[in-house]
């Protein structure tokens, strides 16, 4: 008796579900886009640790502008008060703390995360043809959100908030000619000042996160045109079962990878946690030590260090000199390191996309590469003295300048001589299906 009732019950509450489900589909392609991208989206059977992180960034990316949208409410976007409404935040606002700590330990597990995801498109050639175009918008993804940080920065008011933002918008006065107005023009005052702040919070808050989600769905739209890669760089589309046109070697992205992804998630969830309940300035390099300083534009700190995720690209700009007395090379030198990224699909020769097939001679390149990048990165935290002199035969030049330097000139060796040694590389032949 009981379960008959429980069965028509269920029949009654399924059939209401499926007749609002027909009502919406009338109205708007509910179902059908439900089946394209989630359960008949087939994704290679194979992704591994490594693909978790594309579903990570969406997941950092609604935990910043959740919590970006409750500091908003009590955060006060004026030079006189912003320091203080931080501090009234992190003392006074229920729970004002952990809203804080998770969106400051989320800016820089942001570039934890993208960074990794940009890792696993160049280990497994998933920037090259047919899919430029997720890379470019990736590129894009990853300049927008380098100017979501830098304008966040400043908000708190504090010294490095303030340092930071005049150093790097002086370095607009480096560009020839129109430099000077450029960035008095960036500032809107002569220094940087109470009417900065408010623009950069205007670009903070609405301008940028508006850009950089509209990138991230141009993003997926563009990988679910072409399909997913996979560790091996097989194009599962090849191989098609002849009766149903299923890739042999796919599986629905629902219910296998969310499944999978929500391992990923658990997992980022407990680093995340931990960072912030146990190491929330992570020893000066998620929240610079300095910046429990109000901002005072009369005392310059002794240095000046922008956080960790942008040291590489800083390091290149102080490891290339000035000419003619213009800082303009190193500035230049510093755009290119950030956007030579976009031009990998063009660069890369190889027969074969995936590291797996690729010969030693080009993981020898990735190796150099990546030992550059994270040289520099370290270098950039650090004063150009900090291992003192060269003796005056080498012309008394800081000796972590020297190094910044070898490290810089391998990092733009590894993108300008791509075109030869994957081509010279002996790869080894990649199989028809995917591997395991
Ligand atoms: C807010 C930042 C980003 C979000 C939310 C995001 C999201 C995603 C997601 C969900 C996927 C599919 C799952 C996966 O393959 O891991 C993906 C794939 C991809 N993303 Fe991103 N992404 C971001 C930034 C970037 C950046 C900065 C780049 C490169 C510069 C990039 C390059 C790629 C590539 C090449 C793929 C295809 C990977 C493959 O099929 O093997 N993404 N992205």
């Amino acid at each position: 008796m009981t379960n008959k009732t429980e069965s028509q019950n269920k029949s009654v509450f399924a059939k209401a579900l499926s007749n609002g489900v027909n009502w919406v589909d009338d109205r708007f392609p509910l179902t059908s886009n439900v089946k394209a991208h989630l359960t008949e989206y087939y994704a290679p059977k194979n992704f591994n640790f490594w693909y978790f992180f594309g579903s990570l960034a969406m997941l950092v990316l609604v935990l910043q502008i959740v919590t970006g949208i409750f500091l908003t409410m009590h955060y006060k976007p004026d030079a006189d008060l912003a320091f203080g409404s931080v501090e009234y935040i992190m003392r006074d606002v229920p729970w004002g703390w952990l809203i804080r700590y998770m969106h400051s330990t989320g800016a820089s597990m942001f570039f934890v995360v993208v960074y990794l995801h940009m890792f696993r498109g160049i280990i497994y050639g998933s920037y090259r043809n047919p899919r430029e175009l997720i890379w470019l918008f990736g590129v894009a993804i990853f300049l927008c959100l380098m100017g979501e940080a830098f304008f966040g920065y400043l908000l708190p008011w504090g010294q490095m908030s303030y340092w930071g933002a005049q150093v790097i918008v002086n370095l607009f006065s480096a560009i020839p000619f129109v430099g000077p107005d450029v960035s008095q023009w960036l500032r809107g005052d002569f220094l940087v000042s109470d009417a900065t702040l408010n623009r950069f919070f205007a670009f903070h808050v609405i301008a940028l996160p508006m850009v950089l989600l509209g990138l991230v769905v141009a993003h997926l739209i563009a990988l679910h045109e072409v399909g997913s890669n996979n560790p091996d760089g097989v194009e599962i589309k090849k191989n098609k079962d002849k009766t149903t046109g299923i890739p042999l070697d796919g599986i629905p992205f629902h219910p296998y990878y969310t499944v999978k992804d929500l391992v990923g998630v658990v997992m980022f969830l407990i680093v995340f946690s931990a960072i912030i309940f146990f190491a929330p300035e992570m020893g000066g390099y998620f929240l610079e030590t300095n910046n429990f300083v109000p901002a005072n534009p009369m005392v310059t700190p002794a240095h000046i260090a922008p956080v960790w995720y942008f040291t590489p690209y800083y390091s290149i700009l102080r490891a290339v000199p000035p000419i003619f007395n213009s800082q303009f090379p190193g500035v230049a030198a510093m755009g290119l390191s950030v956007m030579v990224f976009a031009l990998l699909p063009w660069l890369d020769k190889s027969p074969v996309k995936s590291i797996r097939y690729r010969g030693t001679l080009y993981k020898k390149w990735l190796a150099a590469f990546v030992v550059s990048f994270l040289v520099l990165g370290y270098l950039g935290t650090e004063p150009s003295n900090i291992w003192g002199q060269f003796g005056p035969v080498l012309g008394g030049a800081d000796r972590a300048t020297v190094v910044a330097r070898v490290f810089t000139v391998i990092y733009f060796a590894f993108f300008a001589l791509m075109p030869l040694y994957t081509k010279k590389d002996k790869t080894t032949a990649v199989p028809e299906r995917v591997t395991g």
